[in-house]
């Protein structure tokens, strides 16, 4: 796994937005495996500035790792609405070429069996970026006894929720599962870029990316993902000191 240190969020940020333009202006109709969450909304908004300057987002097609049930896409919460707001409404990506999972199809199975359709459809993930969850989960993919899965639908764990309620008027609001591309999914992409910030992830980073791998801590099976990106900034990395090349 490569490592880039950055001073802070910020560094963090232009540096996970320049690897993604990298790869856009390499492969112009490239796939890119997008994430949700606190992380990635600078670099998107690093992104929308130059997707409106120099950097052609036209060819190219987006699958999201992942969706609340039940949620409508129009929902402020909902992953459709934030990937709106933050990239698609902000460059001209084709909106019948941006996916993610349907919150609103009821059926577990045809909901998980069309998304791993859609990402085999576009030809698999070129670039995927990818958020840590505090207990290390990627996606929805939350602490298991095993690496399984395509797309599924997960309960989300008690610290989830918690992690999340903060974007919703009052817990009872948070979903209590999801739609996620499943850890085969993530895994078969050529590239992964993880991206993490900040004194609150600095355990977790230490523990996933240094320490056993094993399904109670998901994102640590990246660490055998043969061409993987780690971009986190110096807090994120405070508790990796001597352990770093
Ligand atoms: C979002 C996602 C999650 C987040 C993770 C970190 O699509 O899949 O795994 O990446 O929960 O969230 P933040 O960035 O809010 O700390």
């Amino acid at each position: 796994m490569r490592i880039i240190q950055t001073p802070d969020y910020n560094g963090m940020s232009i540096e996970v937005a320049r690897i993604i333009a990298a790869q856009l202006s390499l492969k112009p109709d490239c796939v890119l495996g997008l994430a949700t969450g606190s992380t990635p909304t600078l670099a998107y908004q690093y992104l929308s500035e130059w997707g409106n300057q120099w950097l052609d987002f036209s060819k190219a097609t987006s699958v999201n790792l992942d969706e609340y049930r039940g949620l409508p896409k129009d929902h402020e919460q909902s992953y459709h609405y934030f990937m709106q707001k933050h990239l698609f409404q902000n460059v001209p990506i084709r909106p019948n070429r941006t996916f993610l999972p349907d919150g609103m199809e009821p059926d577990i199975e045809r909901a998980c069996q069309d998304y791993d359709d859609v990402i085999r459809y576009v030809g698999g993930i070129d670039l995927q970026l990818l958020g840590l969850g505090h207990n290390g989960h990627i996606g929805f993919n939350e602490p298991d006894t095993c690496f399984a899965k395509g797309t599924h639908c997960v309960d989300l764990s008690e610290q989830t929720i918690q992690a999340n309620k903060r974007f919703f008027q009052s817990e009872d609001d948070v979903p209590r599962q999801a739609y996620t591309m499943g850890i085969k999914n993530i895994l078969s992409a050529r590239r992964i870029l993880i991206a993490v910030s900040g004194k609150d992830k600095a355990h977790i980073v230490k523990e996933a990316f240094f320490g056993p791998v094993t399904p109670q801590v998901p994102a640590s099976i990246l660490q055998f993902h043969q061409d993987a990106t780690l971009v986190a900034d110096k807090d994120a990395l405070s508790e990796c000191e001597g352990l770093l090349p």
